[in-house]
């Protein structure tokens, strides 16, 4: 498999995977003292790392007989390895079929389709023993398609061996041996265990550290040995973490996992983009925020080597678009809710009782200069009225108004929202009959935020 670099011209572009170029971190890394390599896979054709595994997994079920020709091949796959198989089954001729999960980019299952393959997007936040998730899918496919063949590149020991054979042996050369510390996203763990299975063959004492997300098994596994379901919640980045134990996965060969979050790993995909000019995709971002929260490892003279899956050109609608980044709260420069509560001249919370009448509301109103008002009965808030509706309850009743409770003329309670919403996020809850809403802040203290405020403070 790998890619003999002296020749000119290759027979086919499955010649072309592998011998990906291994680069210096600059400026990203610059409070790290040791040196920090990026081992880039977005120079294989499908653009991932996973073009090496999807090939030996290919080949291998052809040496065992496993797939003949004419057939079907069938995976679940977040884009990255259907992209390694659909380019494989091009040239070798393989009607492909995919399940995938409706967290995954748009452009990887177009990207897909454009190489050939047939699509099924499968619910993300189901049970993997569901019906509808992308695993069961595919087991059904599997059962009912005949001559086809399930790569499941969970369980299959072709892609721990395609790393073993092609990855680490070329991190090892590139470095000459001096490779101190292996650091790589984990998914399916064949990276990682292939890699680190021939590293530490090489030399025992290489550490070699997979990065998770939180929101994934692996990390809570490997420490305590518990497969704890409670670790399990959706999260954001794509291609690392898992809800199942996939057997290529090899806990012995890895020595720590560190848990990234959705947001430094989007951020830091940005930065490598911005301060090193590497495009990669979302899982070379949380491996490098990865790096550097485990910078206290590394020591001068020591050589880490970062691995990089994708290419940043999956994540143009996502990562690299800052409205997807704002809705999630990726972009620290946003204003957010609690800037304008710390820009209010005047900070206290008013708020008037059902029972009160609308009487004292207009006074109370009038003295204050407020526009629009909670309306709290024993702490909760229960409703809110406004300059307008007690403006058009005044002129409906213009005789009996003044000592009419204000239960009556109340509307419904103001949104509340949380002090860390990003205040673009504020035009969802803010309307022409939503004048105002409601946030607490740490303190645990309520305040309103109207039209006004938001105007004043941008
Ligand atoms: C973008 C991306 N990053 C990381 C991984 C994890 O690699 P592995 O499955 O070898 O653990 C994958 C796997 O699909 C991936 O597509």
């Amino acid at each position: 498999m790998q890619r003999n670099t002296s020749i000119m011209i290759y027979n086919n572009i499955l010649e072309t995977i592998g011998n990906t170029p291994l680069v210096k971190l600059n400026k990203i890394a610059s409070e790290i003292e040791a040196t920090v390599l990026a081992k880039i896979e977005t120079t294989n054709p499908g653009n991932s790392i996973k073009d090496r595994m999807a090939l030996k997994m290919i080949e291998d079920a052809e040496a065992r007989g496993d797939l003949k020709p004419g057939g079907t091949i069938i995976e679940c796959t977040s884009g990255n390895t259907g992209m390694g198989i659909a380019i494989a089954a091009v040239v070798k001729g393989y009607r492909c079929i995919f399940t995938t999960s409706d967290k995954q980019s748009k452009e990887k299952v177009d990207m897909l389709k454009a190489a050939g393959a047939e699509v099924i997007v499968c619910p993300t936040n189901v049970e993997p023993d569901d019906p509808r998730s992308y695993y069961s899918i595919a087991e059904k496919l599997n059962n009912e398609i005949p001559n086809s063949y399930w790569c499941n590149q969970y369980d299959n020991p072709s892609n721990t061996v395609a790393h073993y054979e092609s990855t680490g042996p070329e991190i090892w050369e590139q470095t000459e041996g001096k490779i101190t510390h292996f650091i790589v996203g984990v998914g399916t763990g064949g990276t990682i265990s292939g890699t680190g299975k021939y590293l530490k063959e090489k030399n025992p004492d290489i550490k070699i550290m997979g990065i998770d997300t939180y929101g994934s098994v692996f990390k809570k596994y490997h420490e305590t040995g518990e497969f704890d379901k409670n670790e399990i919640y959706p999260y954001i980045t794509e291609g690392i973490g898992e809800d199942i134990l996939p057997k290529n996965v090899d806990f012995d060969i890895i020595d720590l996992f560190e848990k990234v979050t959705d947001k430094d790993a989007a951020l830091y995909t940005r930065y490598l983009a911005q301060q090193e000019g590497i495009l990669v995709g979302n899982s070379a971002g949380s491996a490098m925020a990865g790096v550097i929260q485990l910078k206290d490892h590394f020591k001068p003279g020591d050589v880490v080597v970062v691995l990089f899956h994708d290419h940043a050109s999956r994540y143009v609608g996502k990562i690299f678009n800052d409205e997807w980044m704002r809705e999630r709260g990726f972009l620290d420069d946003e204003l957010k809710v609690k800037d304008i509560i710390a820009k209010k001249n005047n900070k206290s919370f008013i708020s008037v009782e059902p029972k009160m009448s609308v009487r004292e509301v207009l006074n109370l109103m009038k003295d204050k200069d407020i526009s629009q008002l909670p309306v709290m009965s024993n702490g909760d808030i229960v409703g809110a009225v406004s300059e307008t509706s007690v403006l058009n309850y005044v002129l409906e009743n213009p005789f009996n108004h003044a000592e009419s409770k204000v239960e009556k003329v109340m509307g419904e309670a103001f949104p509340m929202v949380p002090e860390d919403l990003p205040c673009s996020q504020l035009s969802r809850f803010i309307s022409k009959k939503i004048p105002a809403v409601i946030a607490k802040d740490k303190a645990g203290s309520l305040h309103i935020i109207t039209k006004y405020d938001i105007i004043q403070s941008v």
